[in-house]
């Protein structure tokens, strides 16, 4: 579903020039749930922007769903990414000016789901928000944001969700209850899911959990 072959990826500080993968080979099968645990700075944010095409690599190849981002050019990716991803951050990123229900029909409507209202509400009931509906991000506590944030990520049934430390701001007990509604909507959806985390409990909650050292990921 998803393969990283041979992934090389650089960043330049100044004079010096850090490499963060100099040879990444790595595989998800479809609907599985994997975990990537790693220090911080180890390169766990790099890799999921390289997953979405955010960043591209120095070089190598990131195949998902049978499509090659070589083969794509920069638009084409942006369609793809708006169409196949789905995205968790740590910091939330709703839109601040915009109602946690028009959080959630944003990337339907870059995709032009049909009636993405009806189904934005149905997402936010199921995440236990239909009485935030309209409320704005400065309105929610972080365990809400978060669940308005999984609502947005599901809304487009993406094949796959990207989720980068999604529980590292919130309290254990929100966290918990958070991370409840995001593994219970993926695994109703069979959505494949790649979790940043530094939680082995949350870790455990996947099927395969694997750690970033050196540029290499190596299973657990
Ligand atoms: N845009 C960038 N330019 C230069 N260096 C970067 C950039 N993004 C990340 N880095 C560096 O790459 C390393 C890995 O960063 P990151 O992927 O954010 O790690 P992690 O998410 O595991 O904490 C860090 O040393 C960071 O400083
Ligand atoms: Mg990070």
């Amino acid at each position: 579903m998803l393969k990283i072959k041979s992934l090389k990826k650089s960043y330049i500080q100044g004079s010096h020039t850090v490499e963060i993968f100099e040879d990444l080979n790595f595989q998800v099968k479809e609907a599985k749930r994997v975990a990537i645990m790693g220090k911080s700075g180890s390169g766990k944010s790099t890799l999921l922007s390289l997953i979405s095409g955010i960043i591209k690599p120095n070089s190598g190849d990131i195949v998902l769903n049978n499509i090659s981002y070589k083969d794509m050019n920069e638009s084409q990716i942006n369609d793809f990414r708006a169409t196949n991803i789905g995205f968790v951050f740590q910091n939330f990123h709703l839109v601040s000016y915009l109602n946690a229900l028009e959080n959630v029909m944003l990337p339907a409507k870059v995709c032009g789901i049909e009636n993405p209202k009806e189904k934005a509400i149905e997402l936010l009931k199921s995440v236990g928000l239909e009485h935030r509906i309209d409320h704005l991000p400065s309105q929610l506590s972080g365990g809400e944001k978060q669940r308005v944030a999984i609502a947005r990520a599901l809304i487009h049934n993406p094949k796959i969700i990207l989720a980068d430390e999604p529980s590292g701001n919130l309290d254990e007990e929100t966290g918990i209850a958070v991370m409840d509604k995001l593994f219970e909507l993926i695994k109703k959806n069979n959505t494949t899911l790649v979790l940043v985390t530094h939680s082995k409990d949350v870790a455990a909650r996947c099927e395969e959990t694997y750690k970033l050292v050196s540029g290499n990921l190596t299973r657990c």
